[in-house]
C-alpha cells in the first residue's frame, strides 16, 4: 500500500466543493464579517482616528482600533519558536510597516464591512522609514543564528588563501527579489465564541502554533481554545503561523459574543503576511583546471524586519553540497521597515541554490567543462563541513539519470549557437539538495470492533496529500484495505504534531502513525496468544502477518474484526510518536538530506528576448516514496516555483512609502499553464534507514531547490548573456 499512486482520499470532497475551508465553515448562526483597515504610511504613528462615520454606516456592529481593542499578551521571547508566540493586533498607535492593521470594521455583511472601512479616517505623524535595501546594505549585522536554528557563519580551512591561489576563480553577486507565498486560499478565520470558550476555524499549517499563539495573545487558557483546520488551500510557509486576520477575528468574536469571519484580500496578503527577504549573495568559487573546487564561499546579505528578526538559511544547503577543502558561508541582515520576513517555499534554500548553482554554471563555462561532469567531480565523500557521513546520498545517480533521460548530450556546448526559427535555444541544468528535518509528532490510531481504523492527529493537509499518505501508512501498518481507514486531521483536540512545514510532515506524521499501528499490532497479538478462542492461541506470533483484514501466523489466521470485537468491544487505540531531530542520534551522526538534478530547455526570442520554457525534467531521491502520485505532484509544483523564481516573481517595493506596488496576481507574476508546456519529475526510489523507520524523507520543497538555476543556466546557454539579478526579465537580455 505504501508508495502506490493512490488518488487523494479527499479529492472528491474537494473538487465537488464539499470540503469546507476556514472561511466557509458554518457553526450555526449568521457570522459577522470583519474587514481590516491598513495603514497608509510605512512608518510613524496614528495621531487621530475617527471611526464615527464608519460606525454609522449600514450594518456596522463595531469598529475596533487601538483605543478599544482588548488587552492582549505581548510576544514572550523565551518561547523559542516565534510562530508560537503572541501576535497582538491594534495594540498601540505605532505603525511599523505599510498596511499594518489600524482598524477592524465588523458588519453584518462583508460588503458593508468593506464599504465602511473606507469611512475610517486616520491621521498620522509620519516618520522617515528605511525601505530601500540597496541604500542600507552597509548597515548589515550578523544574527545569532539563521532560520531552523542553523549557524550564521561556518568556515573550514583557509578560504582566502586557497581562493587567492586557485587556477580558476568565479566571484559574482546574485540578487533575488522579495517573494510572497500567495496560496490560492487567503489567510482566513472564523472565530466562534461559546461563553469562555472559543472555536477558531483558521487556515493554518501548524495547529499547535495557531493554538499557542492565540492562547498567548488572548491570555486565555489553552483548554478553552479549539483550533480547527480540516482543509487548507495551500500554505507555502505563509500559514506556519496565524496572522492578524485570526487575532482580529478572535478579538472581535469575544468582544461581541458572536461569530466573526475575517479574511485577507489578495492585496492585503502583500502587507500582512511575511515575505521572502530580498537578498544580495556573493558566491566565490576557486577551482583547479580539472574542475575540482579548492575554495567555496557563499555570503548572503538579506532584509529583516527590525521587530521580528528572520534570517533565511540561504547558504545552508551550500554546506553539504560540494567537496572543497576551504570554505565559508555567512549570513547578514539589513533591517528595513517592511512587513516581516517569514518562511516562503524552501526558505533560503531556494534563493541560495539559485545563486550557487548559477555560479557553478559560470565555472563550468570558464573551464569549458560539461556542467554535469563538474558537479560529479565535486561530489563529497562525507559532509564537507560536519565531517559526518551522508545517510543516503544519491546525487550522482540523479545527475546521470537526468542527463540520460533529458538527452543532455544534445545540448549546445557553445552559448548562443542554436536557432530554431526565431528562437535561440538553450539547455541548462542544476543540482538539487535540501536538508531533511524531523520534528516531534504524535498520532493516535484507533481500531473499531467492526474492523475499521481511525487515525487522529492535529497534523494538517495543506493540499499536499497528508490524508492520503497517512491512510496508506495506517492501512499498511494494520493490514487493512485503505477504504477501511479514516484519517481525521487539523483539530487541536487530536494528538499534537508539528504540522506541515519544512517538508517534515510526511516523514514525521507517517512515522508516528506507523508506530501507533505497531503498538496496536503488539496489543492484538498478545491478546490472541492468550485467547483459547483465537486460532492463534499459543502460537509464536513473532512472524505474524497483518494483511487483508486478518492476522496470520503460518496457516492459522483470524480476522482482525473478530479479535478486536472479542477483546475490545469498545475499540482499542494506541499512540505513536516521532522524536525531534535534536533527540535522535542519527541526525547527529549523519548528514540527512534529499537530492536531485534539474534539466531545462528554453527558447529566447532572438528579437524581443521573450523567454519561453520548452521543457523541464527533475530527477529526485528522497528515500522511500509514500505515494508516487502526490510525491510527483509536489515535485512538479516545486519545479514550477523554480521557474517562477527564475523568470517571474518579483514583489516591487516603493522605496518612498514602503508599499508593495504590484500587490495582486495580475502584476505579481507567476507562471500559468501556458508557461509550463512540459514538466516532469522522476523519482529514484530509495530507503533512508537513518531518517526514520519508514525510510521516507520530505520532498515538498526539494523540487524548487536548484530548479530556478537550471532555467537561468538555460537562458545563458541560449543567449550567452548571464543575468544575475533575478528574475530574468526580457529587458535584462536586450
Ligand atoms: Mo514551508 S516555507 O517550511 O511551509
Amino acid at each position: 500500500m505504501i508508495g502506490q499512486a493512490l488518488n487523494r482520499v479527499d479529492g472528491q470532497l474537494k473538487v465537488s466543493g464539499r470540503a469546507p475551508y476556514a472561511y466557509e465553515q458554518w457553526d450555526g448562526g449568521q457570522p459577522l464579517y470583519g474587514f481590516i483597515v491598513g495603514a497608509t504610511i510605512g512608518k510613524g504613528r496614528i495621531t487621530r482616528i475617527d471611526t464615527e462615520a464608519a460606525e454609522r454606516a449600514p450594518g456596522v456592529r463595531m469598529v475596533m482600533t487601538h483605543h478599544n481593542a482588548p488587552a492582549q499578551g505581548a510576544p514572550d521571547l523565551s518561547v523559542p519558536a516565534e510562530y508560537w508566540r503572541a501576535y497582538p493586533a491594534l495594540a498601540d498607535p505605532d505603525v511599523h510597516h505599510y498596511g499594518e492593521p489600524v482598524a477592524l470594521v465588523v458588519a453584518t455583511t462583508f460588503e458593508q464591512a468593506r464599504a465602511a472601512a473606507r469611512l475610517v479616517e486616520v491621521a498620522y505623524a509620519e516618520e522617515p522609514g528605511r525601505f530601500d535595501f540597496a541604500a542600507h546594505e552597509d548597515e548589515a549585522y550578523a544574527p545569532e543564528a539563521v532560520n531552523a536554528g542553523l549557524p550564521t557563519d561556518t568556515a573550514v580551512g583557509d578560504f582566502d588563501a586557497a581562493f587567492e591561489t586557485a587556477a580558476v576563480r568565479i566571484d559574482q553577486r546574485y540578487t533575488t527579489p522579495y517573494v510572497f507565498s500567495q496560496p490560492m486560499e487567503p489567510q482566513a478565520c472564523l472565530a466562534v465564541p461559546q461563553g469562555e470558550h472559543l472555536t477558531v476555524y483558521a487556515s493554518c499549517q501548524i495547529v499547535d502554533s495557531a493554538h499557542s499563539s492565540l492562547a498567548a495573545t488572548l491570555q486565555l487558557d489553552g483548554e478553552r481554545i479549539h483550533v480547527v483546520t480540516p482543509y487548507i488551500g495551500g500554505g507555502f510557509g505563509s500559514k506556519l503561523r496565524v496572522h492578524q486576520e485570526t487575532t482580529l477575528a478572535a478579538l472581535a468574536a469575544r468582544t461581541l459574543g458572536l461569530p466573526v469571519k475575517v479574511a485577507q484580500t489578495r492585496q492585503q496578503i502583500f502587507e500582512l503576511v511575511g515575505l521572502r527577504p530580498t537578498s544580495d549573495q556573493r558566491v566565490r568559487l576557486g577551482a583547479g583546471r580539472d574542475g575540482r573546487l579548492v575554495a567555496l564561499a557563499h555570503e548572503v546579505t538579506m532584509f529583516t524586519s527590525p521587530r521580528i528578526e528572520y534570517a533565511e538559511q540561504s547558504a545552508a544547503t551550500t554546506r553539504p553540497l560540494y567537496a572543497a577543502p576551504n570554505r565559508l558561508t555567512r549570513h547578514r541582515l539589513v533591517p528595513l521597515d517592511l512587513p516581516r520576513g517569514e518562511d516562503v517555499r524552501a526558505p533560503g534554500e531556494a534563493p541560495g541554490m539559485l545563486a550557487v548553482e548559477s555560479a557553478m554554471d559560470e565555472l563550468a563555462h570558464v573551464l569549458g567543462m560539461d556542467p554535469v561532469e563538474l558537479r560529479i567531480r565535486n561530489e563529497p565523500e562525507v559532509d564537507p563541513e560536519r565531517g559526518v557521513p551522508f545517510s543516503d546520498r544519491r546525487t550522482v545517480d540523479c545527475l546521470r539519470e537526468g542527463a540520460r533521460r533529458f538527452g543532455w548530450e544534445q545540448r549546445p556546448t557553445t552559448p548562443g549557437s542554436r536557432r530554431d526559427g526565431r528562437w535561440l535555444v538553450g539547455y541548462g541544468m542544476s543540482a538539487a539538495i535540501r536538508g531533511h528535518f524531523q520534528l516531534p509528532m504524535r498520532a493516535r490510531v484507533r481500531l473499531e470492533a467492526d474492523g475499521t481504523a481511525v487515525v487522529q492527529s492535529d497534523m494538517t493537509d495543506i493540499g499536499t496529500g497528508t490524508y492520503t499518505i497517512l491512510s496508506q501508512v495506517a492501512a499498511d501498518g494494520l493490514g487493512l484495505p485503505v477504504d477501511r481507514v479514516r484519517v481525521d486531521l487539523g483539530s487541536s483536540e487530536f494528538p499534537t504534531s508539528s504540522g506541515s512545514g519544512g517538508s517534515w510532515g510526511a516523514g514525521g506524521a507517517g512515522t508516528a502513525v506507523h508506530r501507533a499501528c505497531q503498538a496496536l499490532r503488539e496489543m492484538l497479538l498478545e491478546a490472541a496468544r492468550g485467547d483459547t478462542r483465537s486460532p492463534l492461541h499459543g502460537l509464536n506470533t513473532a512472524e505474524a502477518v497483518f494483511a487483508d483484514g486478518s492476522v496470520r501466523v503460518g496457516s492459522a489466521s483470524e480476522e482482525l474484526r473478530e479479535l478486536v470485537a472479542r477483546h475490545h468491544p469498545e475499540g482499542v487505540e494506541a499512540e505513536g510518536e516521532t522524536q525531534s531531530m535534536a533527540d535522535d542520534p542519527n541526525y547527529k551522526e549523519y548528514s540527512i538530506n534529499t537530492y536531485g538534478a534539474h534539466f531545462a530547455e528554453v527558447g529566447v526570442d532572438a528579437d524581443t528576448a521573450e523567454i519561453r520554457l520548452r521543457r523541464m525534467l527533475g530527477v529526485f531521491t528522497a528515500g522511500r516514496v509514500l505515494n508516487a502520485k502526490t510525491a510527483r505532484s509536489q515535485l512538479i509544483g516545486g519545479m514550477i516555483w523554480g521557474l517562477s523564481a527564475a523568470l517571474d516573481e518579483d514583489a516591487v517595493v516603493d522605496t518612498r512609502s514602503g508599499a508593495f506596488v504590484n500587490r495582486d496576481l495580475a502584476h505579481y507574476l507567476v507562471p500559468v499553464h501556458a508557461d509550463v508546456p512540459d514538466v516532469d519529475a522522476v523519482i529514484i526510489e530509495s530507503f533512508d534507514d537513518k531518517a526514520n523507520v519508514l525510510g521516507a524523507k520530505g520532498l515538498g520543497e526539494l523540487g524548487i531547490c536548484g530548479a530556478g538555476a537550471s532555467v537561468a543556466n538555460a537562458v545563458f546557454n541560449a543567449t550567452g548573456i548571464r543575468v544575475r539579478d533575478f528574475p530574468i526579465t526580457l529587458d535584462k537580455l536586450l
